[in-house]
């Protein structure tokens, strides 16, 4: 909790004590965080002086938002227009699929996370799958496996179970 509060210190400044700041202010805890915790969202209550319930609340209903951590691998998928008209969602859907958790989701080792994003700019190549930093242009479900494979190679695999 002391971690958290160093964490936030520099977020959560006496000029931002006013609930008008709460969007921005959870923007940046993301930014900084990864996601917002609930014990990070109950400092930023207790700041803006509103109930905890009220800025859960406020958070859940923007997707911008997420609440578990980024995996060691975040893996984004776009759903832009065009990536969503080329075949996005079967993309993501597969992405689930492999990697075997929802949107949002962190797989157990914690070695990935699954978000999906608005257009990162690369709409030529649709659908996008962005990962670490690197871009993955024109996938599709059957070239989903091999990709996360590349990510994370079955020989680091091995070596981590050992
Ligand atoms: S819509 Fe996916 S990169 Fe633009």
């Amino acid at each position: 909790m002391e971690e958290l509060k160093q964490q936030l210190a520099e977020i959560l400044t006496p000029d931002r004590k006013d609930r008008s700041q709460l969007i921005p202010i959870l923007q940046q805890i993301q930014g900084k965080l990864g996601y917002l915790s609930p014990e990070a969202m109950l400092a930023v209550a207790e700041f803006v002086e509103i109930p905890g319930s009220t800025v859960y609340g406020i958070a859940t209903f923007y997707n911008q938002f997420r609440f578990t951590p980024l995996g060691k691998h975040p893996v984004k998928v776009c759903m832009g227009t065009a990536c969503h008209l080329a075949g996005g969602k079967l993309v993501l859907e597969a992405m689930a699929r492999e990697l075997d958790i929802e949107v949002s989701g962190i797989t157990p080792d914690h070695d990935f996370s699954l978000d999906r994003v608005a257009c990162i700019g690369c709409c030529a190549l649709a659908p996008v799958v962005v990962i670490d930093d690197s871009v993955y242009p024109r996938m599709t479900p059957p070239k989903v496996e091999e990709v996360l494979v590349s990510v994370k190679p079955a020989s680091q695999e091995q070596s981590e179970k050992q």
